[in-house]
């Protein structure tokens, strides 16, 4: 989120903020998709988020049908995905590294549709919806995910 943010000009501690919060609820609704990312948007409200960023993590579970309307919303939208995609393209590596994990095989991995299945390769593609071709925004957030692999614990 943030080196997304510093693609586009936009606020990189407002966004790497919402990606942080934006699952904040998942102990509490242990999977159930209707009131997920309901309360996390509440719950971030709580804690003193802003409008902006309690609607970006609304919006990030489609079960709600909420529009996704600023770019903050599409960017939580796609990059949420994007990084489940990423991780499970690097643990499937011999030493379940991001180091050693290209642009290349993580594109490969998004065309093989029964691969890590649930990071919804629809969604990863409406980064079209923020102006970024898919090459250009896998290659983005594998490259960020890299810069921070001892703090993802990869
Ligand atoms: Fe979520």
């Amino acid at each position: 989120m943030r080196a997304l943010a510093r693609r586009l000009g936009e606020d990189e501690e407002e966004w790497g903020l919402t990606g942080l919060l934006h699952d904040i609820d998942m102990e509490l609704t242990e999977g159930n998709m209707s009131s997920h990312s309901k309360l996390g948007a509440d719950l971030a409200r709580e804690l003193g988020a802003s409008e902006a960023m309690a609607h970006a993590i609304l919006c990030h579970n489609p079960a709600h049908g909420t529009t996704r309307e600023t770019k903050l919303d599409k960017a939580l939208f796609c990059v949420d995905p994007l990084t489940g995609l990423i991780t499970a393209a690097a643990l499937v590596l011999p030493d379940k590294k991001l180091a050693g994990l290209k642009a290349k095989s993580v594109r490969k991995r998004f065309k093989e549709k029964s691969f890590a299945a649930g990071a919804d390769r629809e969604s990863i593609s409406a980064c079209s919806e923020l102006g970024l071709d898919l090459d250009e925004f896998i290659e983005l957030g594998l490259k960020a995910m890299q810069g921070v692999a001892d703090d993802l614990g990869l």
